[in-house]
C-alpha cells in the first residue's frame, strides 16, 4: 500500500490525509511565471543563465617578470590568463546555471564531512555578452543571486567585484565597461575551498544570473521599500524609491506610486517629484494609505503589489513593482506571537538550500516542491539557516503563508560584512512573510561584552533600513553572562537549550522568546531497527537525538506547553548533504529531517503532522508489515484524534486514548497479513490507516509530482520511483538498482535518501533505498507534447509514466556570442600596425594594401571556424594561409564574415584592401575568430 490507496482507503470513512487547498496548488503552478523576469516596456531584466563556459579548477594568472610586462600587467582592462578577454575557453564545456559543480564530484573521504565528503575547490566561469549600439546610453547591471563561496569578477580585462560572501547577491554596473556593437567578456574566478558553513555549501554560480538595461535615470535594484504599516483604523505604506542618475546633469523627475490589489486593480495612487544629482542617488518618498485590506496571513496569505513608474518630461523612463501584504505583528513576552491580533505558535523547521541530485543549484519549481512538502507537514515558519535564501524562496513564502526568520551568515559588524547584512535587509524587506531579522546563529562571543556591542551595530543598521521587524539572534549559551547578546536584540532566539526556558522567562519576564532551533534527532526513512555502526541507520520512533538536543516529540513539547514560547525551529525539516551526525564515513548527508534527502516522508512527518495539523483528520501508522515470523514489532499509531484502535488481521488488539506527546505504542507478535488502526473522534471512527505484508516486487511504479509542466526549459518536476508486488502494492524494503530514460527533458539529479550511498547524484542509476527513489526532471526549451519517464530493474516489469508539456513563455535571454578569439593587430609591413576598432584610412591614390596577421586559433576551431569582422570599410579580400577564402566587394562600411578553413597550429591570415582614391578602408570594427 502506497500513500495515494491509504487515503483512498482511509477515505471511505474520512479523509486521514493531506489534502492541498486551491490556494497552495495555485501558488505552486505559479512558481515559474512568478520567477519570471518583470516584464516592462521601459527596463529590460535578461537571464544570463546560459552561455557559461565552464572549468574545474583554478587556474593561474601568468605572472609578468619584465618592467614593460609588470607595466602593462597592472593597467585596468589588461587582466591576463583565463580572466582576460583573449583566452582559448573554446573547449570548456558550456553549462547553464543554477550551477553546484560540487555536487557533481564523487564523494570522497579525503574530503571534508561536514560539506558532504564532496572535493570541493576553485573554478572558472566565462561568458560573451553582446550589446548593440541601440544599447548605448543604457544603465547596464550585472546582478548574481549567488556564487559560493568567494569570487572575483571580470568584466572585459577589469576587475568589476570582490564577491565576499556565497549568500548575497552582486549587483554590477558594467556600465562604463561594456562596449556596444561588440563582444564583451566575463570571467569569474571561483573560491568554493573557502568556506562559510559547517554543512554542504556547493560550489559556483548556483543561483540566477540577469543582465539588466535600464534608463540612465532609473530606480536601482531593490530600490522600492513599500511595507504596509497600521495606523489607527486604518493602514499606510511610507513608499521609498531609490533612484540614480548616470548622466553628466542632475535630473528632475516625477516619480509615481500605486497600491494594485491582487488582480492589478489600482486601489491608491501617490506621487511627487524628485531630483537626482549626477552620479549619485536620491529619494522619492510618498504615502498611500488604504483601510480596508484583506490580511495577509498564513491561512489566507492576501497579497498587493505597489507599482512605481518613474516620469520625465512626462515620458515614462522607467518602472517596477514589488508584492507586499498588510498584516501586523507582535510579541507578548508571556503570551507569545500574535499576527493580525491572533495568537499563533510557530510550527517552524530549520532549513539548508539542499536537496538531493542537485546540491544547492535549485531550481525554482524544486523550491515549490520543498515548500509545498513543508505546507503539508502543517508547517507554518520557516528559518532560513544560517543565511538568505534565494529570491524566489521568499517569493514563494509570501504565496504560500509562511512566516520566515531571514538570517545573516556573517557575524561580524565590520563595513564589508555590514554590506552583507544590509543588502538582505533591502531586498527582503518588503515580504510579508519575513517576521525576524536574525543577525547569527550561535555564536562564541553572544555571552560577552564584546559579542553585545557587535549586536547593537548590526541591529541599528538593520533598523535603519526596516523598523517593521524585530532583530533577533540564535544563541545557544551566554545567555545568563553579565554582558550578553538577549540584552540587545528585540526578541531572543534559543537554540536547544530546553532546560533554561522557565530560568530565563523567570529571569526576565519581559523579553519575548522563542526557540530558533531545536530537536536535532537522527532518523532514517524506512528503518525500524537500530544499526548504528554496522549499517549505519536508525530507527524511526524517536528514540535518538544529539546531545545537545531532544527527540522530535519532547522537543515540541516543551514549546507547547509553555505560552511564553512563541514557536520553535526543528532542526531539520529536510536531511540536507553534509553534516553526517552521529554517524561517520561512509555517511555523507545528515539524518536529522523530518523528511530525506528527496523530501520523502520519515515518521517525523507524521508525529509532526498529528501535533501540528488542526484542520483534517491526521492517522498514520508504522511501520511497514513484512517482517519474519516470530518477531515482536514495535507498531506506532500517529493522529490528532481522541482515540485509536489497532487491529491485525480482523483481532482488535488494544484500543487506547490518543496520546499527543508519546504517540500511541503497541509491541505486536508479527503475523502477516493487515494491520488496521481506526481513528476516533468523540467515540465516532473518522480514519483509518493500514498497513500490509506485501509479496516480492514483480514491476516499477513511477509516479510525477505534477500530470503537466511547463515546456520552458526551466521547470523542473520530481518522479516518485518506487517497486510493486503482484498486487500493485508498494514494497517498503526494496532495493532494486534502477536505470532511467526521458524523453522530452533531461535528468538534472537523482537521489534516494539514503545517507551513506556513494552513488553519483548525476546520471540516470539509482537505487531503491527502503523502497524509493527520486529523479529530477528539467524540460526542454519550446517543448511541447509529452515528457517520458521510464524506469527499468532487472527481473521487474519496467514502468513509465508522463507529464503533458504546456507551452510557456520563455524567459528573454541575454544574448551570448560563445567563444570569441580577438585579432589584435595586423601587420602593414614596415613597422607600421592595423589595429581593428580604429578609424578607417582613407586612400590616396587608390591600390592594393595588404595587412597580416599570423595566429594560432583556439583549439575549439581546429575543425574550422569564422572569421566575423565587425565592421569593415573598402572593398577587401580574405586569405587563410595563402588562398582566398572571401570576398567584400561592395565597399561601403558594413560587417563581413569569411571561412576560417579546418587545419591544425599556427595560421597566416591576409587581408588585401582593393582602395581607391579618395574612399574610405580599413577595420573601424574588431576582428574575431569563433565556430
Ligand atoms: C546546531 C547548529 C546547526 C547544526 C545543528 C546540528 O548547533 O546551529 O547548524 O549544526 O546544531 O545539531
Amino acid at each position: 500500500m502506497n500513500r495515494r490507496e491509504w487515503m483512498q482507503a482511509a477515505s471511505a470513512i474520512g479523509v486521514a490525509g493531506f489534502v492541498p487547498g486551491a490556494t497552495w496548488a495555485q501558488a505552486v503552478n505559479e512558481v515559474t511565471a512568478s520567477s519570471l523576469p518583470e516584464a516592462s516596456s521601459v527596463r529590460e531584466t535578461l537571464s544570463l543563465d546560459k552561455g557559461w563556459r565552464f572549468h574545474e579548477g583554478d587556474i593561474e594568472i601568468p605572472w609578468p617578470t619584465g618592467n614593460n610586462d609588470t607595466y602593462d600587467w597592472t593597467k585596468t582592462g589588461a587582466a591576463s590568463g583565463a580572466a582576460g578577454t583573449a583566452y582559448d575557453d573554446s573547449q570548456w564545456p558550456v553549462v547553464t546555471v543554477p550551477h553546484d559543480f560540487v555536487s557533481f564530484q564523487p564523494v570522497s573521504q579525503a574530503a571534508n564531512g561536514s560539506q558532504g565528503f564532496r572535493p570541493r575547490g576553485y573554478a572558472w566561469y566565462r561568458n560573451t555578452l553582446r550589446f548593440e549600439e541601440s544599447d548605448r546610453g543604457k544603465h547596464i547591471e550585472l546582478q548574481l543571486d549567488g556564487i559560493s563561496t568567494l569570487a572575483t569578477i571580470w568584466c572585459n580585462g577589469t576587475v568589476v567585484c570582490h564577491s565576499t560572501s556565497g549568500y548575497m547577491s552582486d549587483y554590477i554596473d558594467l556600465t562604463p565597461f561594456v562596449v556596444y556593437g561588440d563582444v564583451n567578456t566575463l570571467a569569474i574566478r571561483v573560491d568554493a575551498h573557502a568556506m562559510e558553513g559547517w554543512w554542504y555549501e556547493g560550489g559556483g554560480i548556483y543561483r540566477h544570473a540577469w543582465i539588466v538595461k535600464r534608463a540612465p535615470v532609473h530606480i536601482i535594484t531593490d530600490g522600492v521599500y513599500a511595507f504596509p504599516v497600521k495606523s489607527g483604523d486604518g493602514w499606510t505604506i511610507p513608499v521609498e524609491v531609490t533612484l540614480n542618475n548616470m548622466l553628466p546633469d542632475a535630473a528632475e523627475v516625477q516619480v509615481i506610486s500605486e497600491l494594485r490589489d491582487g488582480s492589478g486593480a489600482v486601489l491608491r495612487t501617490a506621487q511627487t517629484t524628485a531630483t537626482v544629482p549626477s552620479l549619485d542617488q536620491a529619494v522619492a518618498k510618498m504615502g498611500l494609505s488604504y483601510d480596508t485590506p484583506k490580511l495577509w496571513s498564513t491561512d489566507e496569505p492576501n497579497l498587493y503589489s505597489v507599482y512605481t513608474k518613474v516620469l520625465q518630461n512626462g515620458r515614462m523612463i522607467d518602472e517596477s513593482t514589488v508584492e507586499t501584504g498588510f498584516r501586523t505583528l507582535h510579541f507578548d513576552a508571556s503570551k507569545g506571537l500574535f499576527l493580525n491580533g491572533k495568537h499563533i505558535k510557530v510550527q517552524g523547521v530549520c532549513n539548508h538550500q539542499d536537496h538531493a541530485g542537485v546540491g544547492v543549484a535549485i531550481p525554482d519549481a524544486l523550491w515549490a516542491f520543498r515548500l509545498k512538502k513543508l505546507k503539508e507537514l502543517g508547517v507554518n515558519g520557516l528559518r532560513c539557516s544560517h543565511n538568505a535564501p534565494s529570491k524566489v524562496f521568499l517569493k514563494l513564502a509570501d504565496r504560500l503563508g509562511f512566516l520566515v526568520m531571514d538570517e545573516n551568515r556573517n557575524f561580524n559588524p565590520s563595513p564589508d560584512y555590514l554590506d552583507q547584512l544590509k543588502w538582505m535587509v533591502r531586498r527582503d524587506r518588503n515580504h510579508p512573510s519575513i517576521y525576524l531579522w536574525s543577525v547569527f546563529n550561535e555564536e562564541p562571543m553572544q555571552g560577552t561584552e564584546q559579542g553585545a556591542e557587535m549586536v547593537r551595530r548590526m541591529s541599528a543598521a538593520v533598523k535603519s533600513l526596516d523598523n517593521n521587524r524585530p532583530v533577533t539572534a540564535a544563541m545557544n549559551g551566554g545567555m545568563f553572562e553579565p554582558h550578553n547578546v538577549s540584552q540587545v536584540v528585540d526578541v531572543v532566539g534559543f537554540n536547544y537549550q530546553q532546560d533554561k526556558y522557565d530560568a530565563f522567562h523567570a529571569a526576565h519576564p519581559d523579553i519575548p522568546l522563542y526557540s530558533s532551533e531545536d530537536t536535532s534527532a537522527f532518523m532514517t526513512r524506512g528503518e525500524y531497527v537500530t544499526d548504528h555502526d554496522g549499517r549505519h541507520v536508525i530507527a524511526s520512533y524517536d528514540d535518538d537525538a544529539a546531545p545537545w538536543g531532544e527527540t522530535h516529540l519532547h522537543a515540541w513539547k516543551a514549546i507547547a506547553e509553555r505560552d511564553f514560547i512563541a514557536g520553535g525551529f526543528v532542526w531539520t525539516g529536510f536531511d540536507y548533504h553534509g553534516e553526517p551526525t552521529p554517524l561517520t564515513w561512509p555517511a555523507n548527508s545528515s539524518v536529522f529531517g523530518i523528511m530525506d534527502l528527496c523530501g520523502f516522508e520519515k515518521a517525523a512527518f507524521y508525529m509532526h503532522q498529528a501535533q501540528w495539523v488542526k484542520d483534517r483528520p491526521v492517522l498514520w501508522l508504522i511501520p511497514h508489515w513484512n517482517w519474519k515470523a516470530g518477531d515482536t514489532v514495535r507498531v506506532m499509531a500517529m493522529t490528532n484524534l481522541d482515540a485509536v484502535e489497532l487491529s491485525l488481521n480482523g483481532k482488535v488488539i488494544g484500543r487506547q486514548k490518543a496520546d499527543p506527546w508519546a504517540m500511541n505504542n503497541w509491541h505486536v507478535p508479527f503475523e502477516p497479513g493487515h494491520l488496521q488502526v481506526v481513528g476516533f473522534r468523540d467515540g465516532k471512527p473518522v480514519a483509518k490507516a493500514f498497513v500490509e505484508t506485501t509479496g516480492a516486487p514483480v514491476a516499477l511504479k513511477v509516479t510525477p509530482e505534477r500530470p503537466t509542466a511547463a515546456g520552458d526549459g526551466i521547470d523542473v518536476l520530481t518522479f516518485r520511483i518506487e517497486a510493486v508486488d503482484d498486487k500493485g502494492r508498494s514494497v517498503p524494503l526494496a532495493q532494486n538498482d534502477c536505470t532511467f530514460e526521458v524523453s522530452g527533458g533531461d535528468i538534472i539529479g537523482v537521489g534516494n535518501g539514503d545517507q551513506d550511498s556513494l552513488e553519483s547524484e548525476k546520471g540516470n542509476k539509482r537505487n531503491l533505498f527502503n523502497g524509493l527513489a527520486q529523479v529530477i526532471v528539467q524540460t526542454r526549451a519550446g517543448g511541447t507534447g509529452k515528457l517520458v519517464v521510464t524506469a527499468r530493474a532487472e527481473g521487474l516489469k519496467p514502468a513509465m509514466a508522463e507529464v503533458r508539456l504546456m507551452n510557456a513563455q520563455p524567459w528573454p535571454y541575454q544574448s551570448v556570442a560563445g567563444t570569441m578569439q580577438p585579432l589584435r593587430t595586423f601587420s602593414l609591413g614596415h613597422g607600421d600596425e592595423l589595429k581593428p576598432g580604429t578609424a578607417p584610412g582613407v586612400a590616396k591614390d587608390g591600390g592594393d594594401v595588404t595587412a597580416k596577421a599570423g595566429v594560432t586559433p583556439y583549439t575549439g576551431f581546429a575543425g574550422g571556424g569564422t572569421l566575423v569582422f565587425n565592421r569593415v570599410a573598402g572593398e577587401m579580400s580574405v586569405a587563410v594561409d595563402g588562398q582566398v577564402v572571401a570576398q567584400k566587394s561592395d565597399p561601403a562600411e558594413g560587417p563581413f564574415e569569411a571561412p576560417l578553413p579546418a587545419g591544425q597550429g599556427a595560421r597566416v591570415l591576409t587581408l588585401t584592401f582593393h582602395t581607391r582614391s579618395g574612399q574610405a578602408f580599413g577595420l573601424p570594427g574588431k576582428v574575431y575568430l569563433t565556430v
